[in-house]
Parts: structure tokens; C-alpha cells; sequence
């Protein structure tokens, strides 16, 4: 158990394609126990293995339990994740990224998702998420592909600046809103 070091945009890693898992080694479940630790440490609702420097198709997600969010205050670790059906509605929403310090952004995303991958013990996931989840799920996927968030703006001013630390609190997106209409 460990927290890792973030990767951060100015970072060639990031832009790269990460490779699938072969096999589920022991190594492997420590980078997702060290991935989940980070993820808490560094109170993000995501992560993916580029983002620890490991171009891995990895990702963890947990969005903290609010009756409001569907799937929320589940643990999900995916490996090889892929989005296998995405709803033509789509909302528009505010994204942080550990990997993009100081900044939140609007981002337009699919409301619904499917999502396959394979489990800690191999098993294969069948995922259907909607929502916040379902836009964590496209951001995090998003990463293992080599994109960010940032490639995606509404438009190239829909994006803020937060304090370090609260790119990924919904109050500090909405102090970062009310700042901008200000
Ligand atoms: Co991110």
C-alpha cells in the first residue's frame, strides 16, 4: 500500500495509448491497491494507471456516496475497460483531473454508458453507468487513450481556475462558476 506520485499535463505519458493487461500478476494488484490509496489521499473520484506513470489499461473509480448520483460510493477497478455502447444524450458538466492541477472545465459527455472489462479476479464486467459515473467512467477511459479533459472543452473558455488540491469538489466548481459570472 502506497501513494503514488501524479503525472501531470506537460507529461509525454499522458498522451500516450496505454497497452492492455496480460495477466493479472501480483504486481498488477499492488499498482490497483497503490492506485486506490492515491486516489483517496488525493480525494480524486478517479484514476487511471497513465496517471502513476504506468501506461496500463487501468482504472479505478469512486465517486462518494450521494443519493442524488447513481452508482455512487461503489468501488470499481477495471482492467482493459472499453466503452461498448454510449447513449446519443449527452449533458454538459464540470471535470477536474489530478493530472491537470488548479483548472476545472465543461465538458460535454454521454449520459449513458456501457462499459466491459475485466475484474481483480478475471472476471469479465458488464458495466451500465449513467450520470456523474457514467462521465467519470469516459474521463478515465479517455486517459488510457492518451486524451484529456482538457482536448475537450465546450469551448476554450469553459475552463477555471481552482486551488490546487479542489479541482475534483463540486463546491469549489461551483465558487469557480459564480466567480466567472461574477
Ligand atoms: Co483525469
Amino acid at each position: 500500500m502506497a501513494v503514488l506520485d501524479i503525472v501531470t499535463v506537460g507529461d509525454p505519458r499522458l498522451r500516450q495509448r496505454s497497452r492492455p493487461v496480460r495477466q493479472i500478476t501480483p504486481k498488477i494488484l499492488r499498482l490497483i491497491d497503490d492506485m486506490i490509496d492515491t486516489m483517496y489521499e488525493r480525494e480524486g473520484v478517479g484514476l487511471a494507471a497513465v496517471q502513476v506513470g504506468e501506461l496500463l489499461r487501468l482504472i479505478v473509480i469512486e465517486v462518494p456516496e450521494d443519493e442524488k448520483i447513481p452508482d455512487s460510493g461503489k468501488l470499481y477497478m477495471v482492467i482493459n475497460p472499453e466503452i461498448v455502447k454510449i447513449s446519443r444524450q449527452t449533458e454538459v458538466g464540470r471535470e477536474g483531473c489530478l493530472s491537470v492541477p488548479g483548472y476545472v472545465g465543461e465538458v460535454e459527455r454521454a449520459t449513458e454508458v456501457v462499459v466491459r472489462g475485466v475484474d481483480v479476479r478475471g472476471k469479465p464486467l458488464r458495466l451500465r453507468l449513467k450520470g456523474y459515473v457514467a462521465r467519470v467512467f469516459q474521463h478515465e477511459i479517455d486517459h488510457c487513450e492518451g486524451v484529456l479533459y482538457i482536448d475537450k472543452l465546450t469551448a476554450p473558455d469553459r475552463i477555471w481556475e481552482v486551488r490546487p488540491g479542489d479541482e475534483e469538489k463540486v463546491e469549489a466548481q461551483e465558487a469557480a462558476e459564480a466567480a466567472v459570472a461574477a
